[in-house]
């Protein structure tokens, strides 16, 4: 029977400052989900990275289920109850209508949902980023799929030798794009390297793949928070499902992306470059500069509708290098304060007060006259 896995993520309140959620808030979406559930999900997990709480539900009404929808938004809703109670900075800071009307797509939480035929063991892993955007998945979803030097299934595994199709996003002309890789390889990189506006969504098993034809096999949330609203309110901080094993990449195939770290965009203010560091639950509070950007990665397996797990992936020594490696990044990009390529360009930025800056220098401004402008400069021997 087909299932569905759908995970939806918001910022509802942060302590003291988009740095960590609140546990009693964790809880009330937590019961508010449990409370709410039967019938209509066969289970569910709630984790959290940074400020972003994550609801990971398994059911079988599909995707963009209106019910299983509704139950996500009412869960954030009795979250930020409580979080306005206590004062929580944030409150509700990513339930971005007054009404649910459907479908939460578009209404400020991000959604990656999956319909699936199950396997016999259903392994897959949840990610997790806080302080970046959905093109950070780029690099690392491309690097599993894609990259025979990560993947080494690519080559020497008969049931994933055909490669993998990619669908992209041009998420400034609402655009999507079919690529089939090997075949495709340098078409996709072309985009995808340009990660502020093409962004990976869903990676397929090919058609002439024989144990999974054409199923879905990863999904990338791309609410751009941006986009929605028309003004900032708040990082789009991405989530991701990932199928593993058996003709897919393996665990740590799937894993071995992040054992560099790499830089994404977001971290202080979502306006700046720095470094991805993959974390467990316990150093998963956003302290340094509001970051650095970091990834949780969460392993699951499904079973009749029930989750087993997770697992927290980088809760382990194995990552203690790409830690460091992020420190070591995030020591040496920091000392270019607001000098790019630290920090985004003009137009990337989150936060900008260029604007009115130019507003008020504008009438200082001087027309540049070559001729004068060469003898100013001329130097005195
Ligand atoms: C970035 C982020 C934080 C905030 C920063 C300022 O995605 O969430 O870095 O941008 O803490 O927050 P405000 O403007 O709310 O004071
Ligand atoms: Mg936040
Ligand atoms: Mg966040």
């Amino acid at each position: 029977m087909k299932t569905t896995i759908s995970h939806i993520k918001a910022d509802i309140g942060s302590l003291p400052g988009h740095t960590t959620v609140y546990q009693p808030v964790v809880d009330a979406v937590d019961n508010y989900v449990r409370s709410n559930s039967n019938g209509l999900i066969s289970d569910y997990r709630i984790s959290h990275i940074g400020d972003d709480i994550q609801i990971t539900m398994v059911h079988t009404k599909g995707a963009d289920n209106p019910e299983v929808h509704e139950l996500a938004w009412n869960a954030f809703k009795a979250g930020t109850e409580v979080a306005k109670k206590v004062g929580l900075y944030g409150a509700g800071q990513d339930l971005l209508k007054d009404a649910f009307s459907g479908n939460i797509k578009g209404m400020g939480p991000g959604v990656a949902e999956l319909e699936i035929t199950p396997r016999k063991a259903e392994p897959f892993i949840v990610y997790m980023m806080d302080k970046t955007e959905p093109g950070a998945f780029n690099y690392p979803i491309y690097k599993m799929f894609g990259d025979p030097f990560n993947t080494p299934g690519l080559v020497i595994d008969q049931n994933m030798h055909m490669g993998f199709k990619f669908e992209v996003w041009d998420i400034y002309n609402g655009k999507k794009v079919y690529l089939s890789l090997p075949e495709d390889t340098y078409d996709l990189l072309a985009l995808i390297g340009s990660k502020g506006k093409y962004v990976i969504k869903r990676v397929f098993t090919k058609k002439e793949h024989t144990k999974l034809p054409d199923e879905n096999v990863a999904v990338i949330t791309t609410d751009k928070l941006s986009f929605i609203a028309g003004e900032y309110v708040g990082k789009d901080d991405p989530a991701g499902i990932v199928r593993i094993q058996s003709g897919l990449p393996a665990n740590g195939e799937a894993l071995e992306p992040f054992a560099n770290s790499y830089l994404v965009s977001g971290w202080m203010r979502g306006s700046f470059n720095g470094p991805m560091m993959p974390v467990g639950e316990k150093d998963s509070k956003m302290v340094r500069f509001d970051g650095p950007p970091k990834v949780r990665a969460l392993g699951f397996v499904m079973k009749d509708g029930k989750l087993n797990g997770p697992v927290d992936l980088f809760d382990d020594v194995a990552f203690d290098f790409a830690r460091n490696e992020a420190l070591q990044m995030a020591n040496y990009i920091r000392k270019m304060g607001v000098f790019e390529p630290h920090r985004l360009p003009d137009e990337d930025m989150e936060y900008t007060a260029l604007p009115r800056i130019l507003e008020k220098l504008a009438p200082k401004f001087e027309k540049i006259n070559e001729k004068g402008a060469k003898s100013e400069m001329k130097i005195e021997r």
